[in-house]
């Protein structure tokens, strides 16, 4: 295995060995599975005994036009299973890390310092980014005090335009974007899987005047949902199947958990199957699916009478054009949806789960809402929230192709090829509208930064019901087709797209895209 793993993170040179089609999986059992389980080594508590938490919001220091914060990535102990001791690491030492809230135009500095072993990278997911701020999977963060040693760990040496920042990263965002829910997230070359994992993720919201118009509901009535899968050791701790356990030479999982590690509990908020009290009103959940390999189709059980209780207003862009209701949503990891629930649709006193229909036993559960008495609502979900151009494509306008597959040598690519920082695998000039589109035959949730997009169609229908708005992420399915018209804008540079399955970006799915100035 070493010298294939050596081999797709692009440290011999050429691509020799990847000569599969990559649209057969022989390595897989059933390309229905999405990942392995990853049994917890401890008995699972009851669900629905610990409150929600909602992750605190930060206060900037502001400095003239701009917000300024600072985070400091650290190894902490939290009781996530009732009486259990388990680390994590965290941004402050929390999981979730603390939110931002920013407002459009007004930009934002983060200074991210690394107190961690490894080391970091920070990339602010759906953030229309400068490149050098987006958190290229090179551009690491050393850890504070370390030694040159760490440079030279595996393939971050090799990458002739990474950017080594020796303690703490000033992350510069403009934030001239639409009010929507981004996230920030680890994005260290090879090891952003077990980063994640381990708790490197928290919530950056975006406002605008145009959304503070809206009768949506607000204040505490406003909620992000991070939710992911997590296994447990028999001593408390965060299990993950690295073949490096210190995250320092080796990335990738053991060869049985190559097709994504599945945990067995379920976390909101960091909280396992957590409860949440609720008035008879409506409510706006932020749903982020932040695992790594974990597809959830989500609805209430039991639904309101009439159904469609999930109102669909935002999508990872932000605000649809027009609200789109739904009985259930699949959410791919990466994807946001932001949804209004009427609890007045229910009697005082119910109770109503927020299942996963794509799992089994207690992975299809989510979390619980206990509905109090009737509240006075003014809120409102008006039909018109938006205006969402579509952008112009045409017979002439340049068209990619993308085939997300896998080779006989376990890895996998993007058009056969590992990725590779010193290839650049598309140019694109500013301002200009592509078409771009992804085939495969597995499950890919395949993410694309600096810019959102616009689907055009699964196959050679339209597009799905998931697919409204504005994305960065989507849900690739086996044998389909997805084509997405995108523009990038603004920002020149080196920038990537990949697999947002994170055992899969981790085992070399993603490439490059140069923007150019025209
Ligand atoms: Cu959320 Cu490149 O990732
Ligand atoms: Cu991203
Ligand atoms: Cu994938």
């Amino acid at each position: 295995m070493a010298v294939t793993r050596r081999h797709f993170l692009g440290i011999a040179a050429g691509t020799g060995t990847v000569a599969a089609l990559g649209l057969a999986v022989p390595w897989l059992s059933s390309s229905a599975e999405i990942g392995r389980l990853l049994h917890s080594e401890i008995p699972l508590p009851e669900p629905f005994t610990i409150p929600l938490p909602v992750p605190p919001v930060l206060s900037p220091q502001a400095d003239g036009g701009t917000d300024r914060y600072e985070l400091e990535h650290r190894p902490a102990v939290v009781e996530i299973l009732p009486g259990v001791r388990t680390e994590i690491w965290g941004y402050d030492g929390r999981f979730p890390g603390p939110t931002i809230v920013s407002r459009r135009g007004r930009p934002v500095v983060v200074r991210h310092r690394n107190n961690l072993p490894v080391p970091s990278v920070v990339h602010l997911h759906g953030g229309h980014t400068p490149a050098a701020s987006d958190g290229y999977p090179t551009d690491l963060i050393l850890p504070n005090g370390a030694d040159g040693d760490a440079v030279s760990l595996h393939t971050h040496g090799r990458d002739p335009h990474a950017s080594i920042a020796e303690g703490f990263r000033d992350y510069m965002y403009p934030m001239t974007q639409r009010a929507a829910t981004l996230w920030y997230h680890d994005h260290r070359m090879g090891f952003t899987g077990p980063s994640v994992w381990r708790g490197l993720a928290g919530f950056h919201l975006v406002h605008d005047d145009e959304e503070d118009a809206l009768p949506l509901p607000a204040g505490d009535r406003d909620i992000p949902l991070m939710i992911v899968d997590r296994s447990f050791g028999a001593d408390g701790s965060l299990l993950y199947p690295s073949i490096d356990a210190a995250q320092r030479q080796t990335p990738g999982v053991e060869e049985e958990f190559l097709p994504g590690v599945l945990g067995d509990v379920i976390l909101v908020n960091g909280a396992m199957w957590p409860f949440h009290e609720v008035a008879g009103a409506r409510y706006r959940f932020r749903m982020l699916n932040a695992s790594n390999t974990r597809r959830y189709q989500l609805a209430l059980d039991p639904p309101p009478a009439g159904g469609a209780g999930l109102v669909q207003i935002g999508s990872d862009g932000g605000l649809l054009g027009s609200p789109v209701r739904h009985d259930a949503i699949n959410i791919a990891p990466g994807e946001r949806f932001d949804v209004v629930v009427d609890f007045s649709r229910y009697q005082p006193g119910r109770t109503v789960t927020l299942v996963n229909r794509l799992g089994a036993g207690k992975t299809r559960l989510v979390m619980q809402f206990r509905i109090s008495g009737r509240t006075a609502d003014d809120s409102a979900v008006p039909d018109r929230l938006s205006t969402i151009e579509p952008l112009p494509t045409s017979r002439g306008t340049v068209t990619r192709d993308f085939v997300f597959g896998n080779a006989e040598d376990h890895t996998w690519h993007i058009n056969r090829r590992p990725f590779d920082p010193a290839r650049m695998d598309a140019t694109v000039p500013l301002e200009e509208t592509e078409v771009w589109r992804f085939t495969t035959d597995f499950h890919h949730p395949v993410h694309l930064h600096l810019e959102q997009f616009q689907v055009l169609g699964r196959n050679s229908e339209g597009r799905g019901p998931y697919d409204s708005g504005w994305k960065d992420t989507i849900d690739l399915r086996p044998a389909e087709r997805v084509a997405v018209a995108v523009r990038f804008t603004d920002y020149p540079g080196r920038y990537v797209f990949h697999c947002h399955n994170l055992e899969h970006e981790d085992m070399a799915m993603m490439a490059n895209v140069r923007v150019d100035q025209r």
